[in-house]
């Protein structure tokens, strides 16, 4: 038995969905333990490419069970719309592969419109959130005012406490934002809508998880977004609402954490970011707009298209020494053949000082200086690589430099879409 965690060490969209998809072949349970269905994870098996924002990966996979914890923001009505649509193109859903933590939170409808009302509000201050109501369904969870799961079992408490919240959301919607009040009653209407749908999937997810260690299941933890998005430990205030570095893999399913064995960091081969926000790397020009192209940089669930540029070291290094991250999961070095000689930011320097990690300041980070290292590049088409040693000399040399800027060996590395365009040198499971 042992359990992973998969860990974006960027801005998200390292390609996790892919990776969590090819380990959950030998994982028992994949769980998801925060974020919310800002997340969108692409899968392709076959001819066929699945887009998930809330299901875990693992529900591709018959004979896997996944988890949605309690550290998840559920938006009920949106997974309703993706558990139809799924089972719709044949995936079996059902309470027995499926269990949501009953003391998850739920992203309601007016955590969506104040969401896109402060966007619009805030102009050039915008954060370009993904408008799914992420940010405010956390902080009514912290403000101790939010809806959890389990309350869809008890609905004249569930009206009381959505009363409760919209006291203070309407005051801000008639008088700051402008924009229609909502009636507690048709909003706990349209949710309580969705009893009958939910309720069975409800679970103590905690014991759940605890039972299915000690019975010795292997267990995946499915990581969203990406370190530098971190409230805590990313580019404040342009991150999301949760915490995607390791530690939430406790807090966000009760586990103990001295049970958490195994930490992958995804990494993209290069750098993107969808959103506002600072990007040392960021490439404005023809370069970008080719990584951009070629590696479909479009987002999953906004369709906005994402920045890009070269990978930055300093943003991975410090995912690495933040989430105790024992390997690397490279992914998407398909996209960098043909572009000639290749950039990774080793670190930056500020007032003549060298930085191994970006500095707290987004005032400072704007000041930095990037220092690169290059490496020649490569022409071929390595989709077909199955071993470190199919490699032309020029993607070999880019991954060994990789590793040598961030202190970290790669245990997998993606050379294309499909779940067998991949070179694995460490299975978990
Ligand atoms: P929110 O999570 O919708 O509040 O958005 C806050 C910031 O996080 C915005 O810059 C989003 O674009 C970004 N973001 C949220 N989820 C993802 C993700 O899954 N991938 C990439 N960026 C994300």
């Amino acid at each position: 038995m042992t359990n992973v965690a998969i860990i974006g060490t960027q801005w998200g969209d390292e390609g996790k969905g892919k990776v969590v998809d090819l380990l959950s072949e030998g994982a028992d349970l994949v769980v998801r333990f925060q974020g919310g269905n800002n997340a969108g994870h692409t899968l392709v098996v076959g001819d066929q490419s699945y887009a998930l924002h809330t299901v875990p990966s693992g529900i591709l996979r018959p004979g896997k069970v996944s988890v949605i914890a309690s550290g998840v923001v559920v938006d009920p009505e949106d997974l309703i719309v993706e558990i139809r649509a799924l089972v719709k193109r044949g995936v079996t859903i059902s309470p027995a592969n499926l269990k949501i933590s009953e003391k998850a939170h739920m992203i309601m409808p007016y955590h969506r419109l104040l969401d896109v009302a402060r966007e619009n509000a805030a102009g050039s201050q915008r954060l370009g959130t993904t408008g799914r109501g992420i940010g405010p369904a956390y902080e009514d969870k912290a403000a101790r005012v939010g809806l959890r799961l389990l309350d869809l079992r008890s609905p004249d408490v569930f009206i009381q406490k959505v009363e409760r919240a919209l006291q203070e959301k309407n005051c801000l919607f008639e008088n700051l934002y402008k924009v229609p009040s909502l009636k507690a009653e048709t909003v706990a209407a349209r949710v309580l809508a969705l009893r009958d749908d939910l309720l069975p999937y409800l679970t103590d997810v905690t014991s759940y998880l605890r039972a299915a260690g000690e019975q010795g299941l292997n267990i995946l933890f499915e990581g969203a977004q990406g370190v530098q998005l971190d409230v805590d430990h990313g580019t404040y205030p342009y991150v999301t609402s949760s915490n995607p570095t390791t530690g939430s893999v406790a807090v966000g399913t009760g586990l103990a954490p001295k049970r958490l064995e195994n930490v992958l960091g995804l990494v993209k081969a290069y750098t993107s970011r969808v959103g506002e926000g600072p990007f040392p790397t960021e490439l404005k020009d023809e370069v970008g707009d080719q990584i951009r192209e070629r590696g479909r940089e479009y987002g999953t669930t906004t369709g906005r298209p994402r920045r890009c540029g070269w990978l930055d070291a300093v943003v991975v290094r410090a995912a690495v020494k933040l989430c105790g991250i024992d390997h690397l999961a490279i992914t998407k070095l398909d996209v960098l053949s043909g572009l000639g000689e290749l950039k990774i930011a080793s670190h930056y320097e500020l007032d003549g000082e060298k930085l191994l990690w970006p500095p707290a300041s987004l005032l400072d980070l704007a000041r930095v200086k990037l220092v690169y290292r290059s490496s020649p590049g490569f022409d071929e088409d390595i989709k077909t690589a199955r071993k470190l040693t199919d490699l032309p000399k020029g993607a070999r040399a880019y991954l060994d430099l990789v590793e040598e800027l961030v202190g970290c060996p790669p245990a997998l590395v993606s050379v294309g879409p499909e779940r067998d365009e991949t070179i694995i040198l460490n299975r978990y499971f």
